[in-house]
């Protein structure tokens, strides 16, 4: 099976693990050991940010932003149903309620538009996604918050390698929060990492990732065991030395698709809109027109001929027993259309250009016999 993704460890990442067993220093009680502290400090550098603090996931890394963007019990935070649920759950796990608002059409990214009109008195924090590793449309959105006094925190999960008006992921934003999961374009196995160019948000973060502390023993606030271990962070090093080429062999591979793809009438190609440049996380195609039993079929027949195509994500969040319990139901047209009709295709490193030809090819014969 050609997998939807899979992450590129080599030699170099398992003779740093070796080092840091070796050494005995695994975790750091405060949170930042040496290693942390030197991934940390690359990584800062890679997001042009003055700030990075490295967490042991994505879903903490939003957790630990959106608290210390001061959201409490009653503020409304603003952000897509169509992500994966931690966007969500970092807006409940910090007492806010989440207000689901609908998505582009064209880049499944929040609508600037549709944001406006889910403010009310109690919007504390809008929470745009980088959706498949293409930026939402962060200029617009970033005039909105200063316009009613909010602030944005930008789930950057699979943003690693994007640019936004040449910018990376985190540029317009308060904070953004990075996630190091297995399959994203670098991975320390699980982590995370939150960016700001803010000192009291770092500051808050940072007590967040442990216990509350700045001190031991002294919490000052709410926190949490947030930490990144030094075997992470010394992988995370590696990684993101490594993450140009592996930017480089996805683009080639999209590009790849692209032109083979682009003969079906079919499908909706990924956009990429002029402001942004793709990292190509995921390449996901639309299929136009189709029912959700169509593109269901199609997957299913991808399978069978060895090709992992996933549809992320079949529900959207507001749809999730979960949040229409707890926070009512919802009706988003655009995020219900592209649930029931994306997929994604293998274009991961690890896939060579003869596979994306096989995977193209496969795409077309099976579309034309819908
Ligand atoms: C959009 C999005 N947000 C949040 C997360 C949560 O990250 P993690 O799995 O590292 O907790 C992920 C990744 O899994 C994601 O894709």
């Amino acid at each position: 099976m050609i997998t939807i993704n899979l992450p590129l460890i080599g030699e170099e990442e398992i003779q740093a693990v070796v080092k840091v067993m070796r050494s005995g220093y695994l975790t750091s009680g405060l949170g930042a050991g040496p290693e942390v502290t030197k991934f940390e400090s690359q990584f800062a550098k890679f997001a042009s940010a003055k700030h990075a603090i490295a967490v042991n996931t994505g879903t903490a890394a939003l957790h630990a932003a959106v608290a210390a963007a001061g959201v409490k019990a009653g503020d409304e935070v603003i952000l897509p149903s169509f992500t994966f649920v931690a966007t969500a759950e970092a807006v409940v796990l910090a007492g806010g309620k989440p207000v689901f608002t609908d998505i582009d059409a064209e880049t499944y990214n929040l609508s600037p538009r549709q944001v406006e009109k889910s403010i009310t008195e109690k919007t504390k924090v809008i929470l745009p996604v980088d959706l498949y590793g293409l930026s939402a449309d962060m200029a617009p959105i970033r005039e909105i918050a200063d316009k009613h006094g909010l602030k944005v925190v930008e789930d950057a999960a699979q943003a690693h390698g994007l640019n936004y008006r040449g910018k990376p992921a985190g540029s317009f934003a308060d904070a953004a929060c990075w996630s190091l999961y297995a399959s994203k374009n670098m991975t320390t196995g699980e982590g995370g990492v939150v960016t700001t160019n803010d000192d009291q948000t770092a500051d808050t973060v940072r007590m967040v990732r442990t216990h509350g502390e700045k001190a031991k023993y002294a919490s000052e606030m709410l926190g949490c065991n947030y930490r990144m271990s030094e075997i992470q962070a010394a992988i995370g090093s590696v990684q993101l030395e490594r993450l140009p080429s592996f930017l480089e062999k996805r683009t080639q591979n999209a590009q790849q698709l692209t032109e083979i793809l682009s003969k079906s009438a079919k499908l909706c190609l990924p956009a990429e809109p002029k402001d942004g440049k793709h990292n190509w996380y995921l390449y996901t195609v639309r299929l136009h027109r189709g029912s959700e039993a169509q593109r269901n079929k199609l997957l299913k027949e991808l399978h069978q001929k060895g090709i992992g195509a996933e549809a992320y994500y079949v529900n959207p969040v507001h749809q999730m027993p979960y949040y229409v319990n707890n926070f009512g139901a919802a009706k988003l047209p655009e995020t219900e259309k592209a649930a029931n009709q994306v997929f994604s295709l293998p274009i991961h490193p690890g896939v060579s250009a003869e596979q994306v030809e096989f995977i193209g090819n496969t795409v077309l014969q099976l579309l034309s016999e819908i």
